[in-house]
């Protein structure tokens, strides 16, 4: 993506009914930390048993030797099925769970218990519901954020997102885009190194989905954090990321699972990687991508026809991408 000073047309696009009228403007660069790399090495992670797990009473892998280096300011996008370990993944990441072996590094140093050089964005917006808009995003701020400089700031997002005209409104008064929108703000007021994503346009209709895609791509020029971006959806993959990983589980190689067919080797670790060529935003017909979105959609056992062959999960029983 590029960094340059984008002419915003995200905003506008992203107004929801009732919304920022059309309009152009430049999004300013916002104060941000450098963008930070992000690097794993020999990550695993295991969990002890609980009466939760499918097999009672094992230590249950989920990630196993996840090794990459995310470049600062790259778009990675992480892909797998559901119950893979992606969220684990970013947990992790952002010190929000620790890895069982191998580490991560933020910016060549270990990632700590809530690490602040990181901001999460969930799938749900997971505003304050008694809070206003600006509040909520607020909420972000770095503490011991002077107050004036933290309402501007605020103010400063909630342009960035095309929210100033909700500002005062309470979540329950806004749209799901609108809240999502918030979300984000929130989480770009932390001025993150490293912006964690996990899903957060899953729960948007499709069309509000499209501009959400387009207001990252703003925000991310206009701030060029680090951002690791899970995601179920290989188009978002495709048109938002530098570079794709898809997670999952390799066959068996050893002894008595390599003996059982199609076994697999328990934790998932990257089987896929691959760089996305073409600048942003890209062309979603164009045949380069066509090709790598039948190999993606290949790894996630899904065939071209679009059928799903079900997929060895972590707990041993095929699941389904979708
Ligand atoms: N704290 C925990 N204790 C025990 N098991 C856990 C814990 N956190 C996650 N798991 C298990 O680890 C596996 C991976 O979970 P994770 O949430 O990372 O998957 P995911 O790839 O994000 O799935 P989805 O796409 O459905 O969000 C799951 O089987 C889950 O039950
Ligand atoms: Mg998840």
């Amino acid at each position: 993506m590029s960094a340059s000073t984008a002419t915003s047309t995200a905003a506008r696009r992203a107004a929801g009914p009732g919304g920022v009228s059309e309009r152009d403007r430049t999004v300013r660069p916002a104060t941000t930390k450098a963008a930070l790399a992000v690097e794993f090495a020999g990550l695993g992670r295991t969990f002890a048993p609980s009466s939760g797990t499918v097999a009672f009473g094992a230590a249950r892998p989920v990630l196993r030797d996840v090794s990459l280096t995310v470049r600062p300011g790259e778009v990675l996008a992480i892909l797998g099925t559901s119950g893979c370990g992606k969220s684990t993944l970013l947990r992790i990441a952002g010190g929000l769970d620790s890895p069982s072996t191998g580490s991560v590094q933020i910016d060549g140093t270990p990632s700590t218990a809530f690490d602040t050089r990181c901001a999460v964005g969930f799938q749900e917006p997971r505003l304050l519901p008694w809070r206003t808009v600006a509040a909520n995003v607020s909420l972000g701020l770095p503490r011991g954020t002077a107050r004036e400089a933290g309402r501007a700031r605020v103010a400063e997002l909630l342009e960035l997102v095309g929210l100033t005209a909700f500002a005062g409104h309470r979540p329950a008064a806004i749209s799901g885009g609108m809240a999502q929108r918030a979300s984000l703000a929130r989480a770009l007021a932390r001025n993150p190194g490293v912006l964690l994503l996990d899903e957060p346009f899953g729960a948007l209709d499709a069309l509000t989905r499209l501009k959400m895609q387009d207001l990252l791509l703003d925000v991310h020029a206009a701030a060029p954090t680090t951002v690791l971006l899970v995601t179920h959806d290989v188009d978002e993959a495709l048109q938002l990321a530098d570079r794709i990983i898809l997670l999952g589980q390799e066959p068996a190689t050893t002894g008595a699972a390599q003996a059982v067919g199609g076994a697999t080797t328990p934790g998932a670790t990257i089987v896929q990687e691959l760089t996305v060529p073409g600048n942003r935003p890209r062309d979603r017909g164009s045949a380069e991508l066509a090709e790598l979105r039948g190999r993606l959609l290949a790894g996630l056992g899904i065939d071209r026809h679009g059928e799903a062959r079900g997929v060895a999960s972590n707990t041993g029983i095929p699941h389904f991408p979708y």
